[in-house]
């Protein structure tokens, strides 16, 4: 293929039309992004080692970190995983379609591109209807990584995508934003007790409810060079923008008086700041005098950490191409629900990170 994307975009009566189109492609062997509920993903065909060598390329993706593989309906699960376990199926009538990837032992029809030569295989269902019906209509499980640059925030808009991957992938399907906003759940089913490996759409009470006991198998940080990490995904930096990030955590009135002070003390050497803050923590007094300059995204209220999840990538992008030096970001939001989701990723995101009490 040249190197133009082409952009299908779906304005309701040509879905059908465009799903083929892009099945076609992945049948062939091509790259397109699509929605899912969480993030655009940049899908191959999973079994196919030469599509899916494709998706590590236009990513520059090291080429250890695994793909989750999406599949449309439980036969194609038994494709290409084996030994699911019976606690397994509770929790996919729970959660699937929706944002929880499960490991299981692999098949050998999986190539090991796809699984970076690990005999497990992560495999989730999209809750997305262009996502199942593209998977539906390629006929073949297909694997898809976020559709960004690695280390970029994830794309939460085919505009994200286009900005990181125009000219380097045949297509993307262009449905509008996303509703979660922040990557699935990975939870790991091949251990006696499943171990969560990545914090996202469906929260660990979630979980809780459907298995007894969870191993905490994450962490917020990037891993050191060296450690032994579970997740090959644990290990690189993420989510960054360019520009230095700063990340305030504590209690609301204490993190509300230090971004304040940072505010302060940036603007007096001239520094110029972007804030990534709460509705409440823009709406302060202290506030008022930098959030009137410019230079801010609203992520919501900090008591609606659904909202907060499906604004914090889009804030990331936009304070990036301001023209600010820094941008101090907001971590008052509790870690209920899917608040771990967002704090794990504006953690993995920042520079340095200020607890305050
Ligand atoms: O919501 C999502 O999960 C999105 C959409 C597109 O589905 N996809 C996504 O993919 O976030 P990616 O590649 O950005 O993250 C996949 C994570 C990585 O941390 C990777 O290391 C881990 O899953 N992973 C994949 N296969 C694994 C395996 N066999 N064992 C352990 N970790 C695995
Ligand atoms: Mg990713």
């Amino acid at each position: 293929m040249d190197n133009t994307t082409r952009i299908f975009r779906i304005e309701g009566v040509n879905s059908g039309e465009i799903i083929t189109k892009a099945a076609r492609i992945i049948q062939q062997g091509g790259t397109v992004a699509f929605p899912t509920e969480t993030v655009y993903g940049l899908g191959a065909d999973a079994l196919n080692p030469e599509a899916v060598r494709k998706i590590f390329k236009a990513k520059g993706r090291p080429l250890d970190n695994p793909l989750i593989v999406h599949i449309a309906d439980i036969e194609q699960l038994e494709v290409i995983a084996s030994d699911v376990p019976g606690i397994a199926h509770a929790l996919m009538d729970a959660f699937w379609p929706g944002p929880l990837t499960m490991i299981f032992k692999r098949k050998d029809i999986v190539p090991d591109v796809t699984t970076c030569g690990l005999d497990t295989v992560a495999v989730r269902m999209p809750d997305n209807p262009i996502a199942l019906g593209l998977i539906r209509e390629a006929g073949t499980p297909i694997a898809a990584p976020s559709a960004n640059i690695s280390g970029r925030p994830s794309p939460t808009t085919a505009e994200h995508v286009i900005s990181d991957l125009a000219g380097r992938i045949d297509a993307v399907i262009d449905g509008g934003a996303v509703r979660v906003g922040v990557e699935s759940t990975v939870l790991d089913m091949t251990p006696d007790i499943p171990v969560l490996l990545r914090p996202g759409g469906v929260s660990i009470d979630q979980i809780r409810e459907y298995v007894g006991d969870v191993v905490i198998g994450y962490t917020d940080r990037a891993a050191g060079a060296g450690e032994v990490v579970r997740s090959p995904g644990l290990k690189y930096t993420h989510y960054s923008p360019e520009t230095r990030l700063v990340l305030v955590m504590g209690n609301s009135s204490a993190v509300v008086d230090k971004i304040s002070e940072l505010a302060r003390e940036y603007g007096d050497r001239n520094i110029r700041v972007g804030l990534l803050v709460t509705d409440e923590t823009a709406g302060t007094d202290e506030m008022a005098g930098y959030v009137s300059k410019g230079g801010v995204f609203l992520l919501g209220s900090r008591y609606d950490a659904s909202a907060i999840a499906s604004n914090l990538f889009a804030g990331l992008r936009y304070l990036d191409m301001e023209d600010v030096d820094v941008i101090i970001a907001d971590g008052s939001m509790g870690i209920a629900g899917i608040g771990a989701a967002v704090l794990n990723r504006l953690k993995k995101a920042a520079d340095e990170l200020i607890e305050v009490h």
